[in-house]
């Protein structure tokens, strides 16, 4: 079975001073908690298992906020602590036990999508082995990990390079097979002290065992920047709108 998990941990930093008394993804955009969205999007891709990692001081915030998952039509959710903010391939490796050496797909907290991924989880669910990303063209592919493309051949990501070879950005919406904890475990911190998920999704890129879809619709890292945070509450709140005036026709 394919299991989901929410990376929630991390500093936060960029967007300090709104986080400095709370976590990130606990933060609105427009009418809802961050970490809502992700968690919608695992769960309209058909993910029923999930496990949240998350750390710091507000950890228990998100028991508070998430329960069992009800509002998300989850009959239970799984939590972990990260006991420190060591990068997303860390965060990613406390969910070993959970992932019951299966299949996971794995979303950033501070990640939104106006579509479904639905049609990409699909495909992953009958990728025999490896890994698969979502890439996407953006304005500003410097302050992601940008894909290195020859024609519709994946070559590497490069993590926020200061001169980017191609305009796609890796989303932050990664599915793996079980060896991805293998991979983390070989892993060295960066040169910001952090567990890359770019050194893992090199590694699955090097053995030819990553496939990647170029994602319709938009995305927006809520993180990444204050304005990026803005753009993603515009954005989250029209769509919120589009919604609401279609199923005000529905309704007649
Ligand atoms: O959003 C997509 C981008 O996310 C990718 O294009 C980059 O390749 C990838 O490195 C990542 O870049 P960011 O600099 O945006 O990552 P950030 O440090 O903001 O972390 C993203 C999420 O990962 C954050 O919302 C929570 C989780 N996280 C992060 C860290 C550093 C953790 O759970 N624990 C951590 O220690």
């Amino acid at each position: 079975m394919l299991r989901g998990v929410v990376l929630a941990g991390g500093k936060g930093s960029r967007l300090y001073p709104l986080t400095k008394i709370t976590n990130k993804h606990l933060l609105p955009i427009y009418n809802q908690p961050m970490i809502y969205y992700p968690l919608f999007t695992l769960v309209e891709a058909g993910i029923k298992e999930i496990m949240v990692v998350t750390g710091g001081n507000n950890a228990g915030d998100f028991l508070r906020l998430l329960g069992n998952g009800r509002e998300f039509g989850l009959n239970h959710l799984n939590y972990a602590y990260q006991e420190e903010e060591g990068g997303i391939a860390h965060a990613l490796a406390l969910a070993e036990h959970f992932s019951g050496g299966g299949k996971i797909v794995v979303i950033l907290g501070d990640n939104l999508f106006e579509r479904g991924i639905g049609s990409s989880v699909e495909r992953f669910r009958r990728q025999r082995k490896g890994a698969r990303i979502l890439l996407k063209r953006v304005k500003r592919p410097q302050d992601y990990g940008v894909a290195v493309l020859a024609g519709r051949k994946l070559l590497g990501v490069e993590e926020k390079p200061s001169q980017p070879k191609s305009r796609y950005a890796v989303t932050g919406v990664y599915m793996y097979d079980a060896q991805v904890f293998e991979v983390i475990r070989q892993l060295k911190p960066s040169f910001r002290g952090e567990l890359e998920i770019t050194d893992v999704n090199n590694y699955y890129i090097r053995r030819g065992e990553m496939k990647f879809d170029i994602l319709k619709g938009w995305w927006a890292d809520a993180g990444a920047s204050i304005d990026s945070y803005l753009e993603a509450n515009l954005l989250a709140a029209r769509k919120a709108r589009k919604e609401e005036r279609s199923s005000d026709e529905f309704k007649g």
